[in-house]
C-alpha cells in the first residue's frame, strides 16, 4: 500500500493559514504542503511566502517564481492531496 496521503478540502485548508497557533498549508499543484517549517528560510520573505498559507497558492506561485522546483524543495513537507469538498470521506 502507498503512503496514506491526507485527503484535504479548500475549507480545511483555509483554517490552516499560519496565524493563532496554527501551521500554514499550502496547496500547489494539486498536492498538500505544510510549509511552517520554510517559512524563516524563504528567500523571499515569511510573510510573502505566508500569502499563499490557507488556500491554492498555484497560481501566486507561478506568477512569482515559475522556475522554483517546489515539487523538489517542499518533498518532505507534502502532507496531502487536495480534493473537492466531500471528497476526503471517500
Ligand atoms: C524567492 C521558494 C512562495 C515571493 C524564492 C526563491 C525560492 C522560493 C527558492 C528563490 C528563487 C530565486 O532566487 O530564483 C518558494 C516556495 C514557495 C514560495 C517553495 C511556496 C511554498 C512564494 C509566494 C510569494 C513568494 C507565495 C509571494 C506571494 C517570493 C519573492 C522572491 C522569492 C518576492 C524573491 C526574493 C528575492 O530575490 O529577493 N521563493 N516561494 N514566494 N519568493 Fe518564493
Amino acid at each position: 500500500a502507498g503512503t496514506p496521503y491526507l485527503k484535504v478540502t479548500p475549507s480545511q485548508l483555509k483554517t490552516m493559514t499560519g496565524r493563532r497557533g496554527k501551521d500554514a498549508w499550502t496547496a500547489l499543484g494539486g498536492r498538500v504542503y505544510n510549509i511552517t517549517p520554510y517559512v524563516a528560510f524563504h528567500p523571499g520573505g515569511g510573510p510573502e511566502l505566508l500569502r499563499c498559507a490557507g488556500r491554492d497558492g498555484t497560481r501566486l506561485f507561478g506568477e512569482i517564481h515559475p522556475w522554483v522546483n517546489y515539487e523538489g524543495m517542499l518533498a518532505s513537507c507534502m502532507i496531502g492531496m487536495l480534493v473537492e469538498e466531500g471528497e476526503e470521506k471517500k
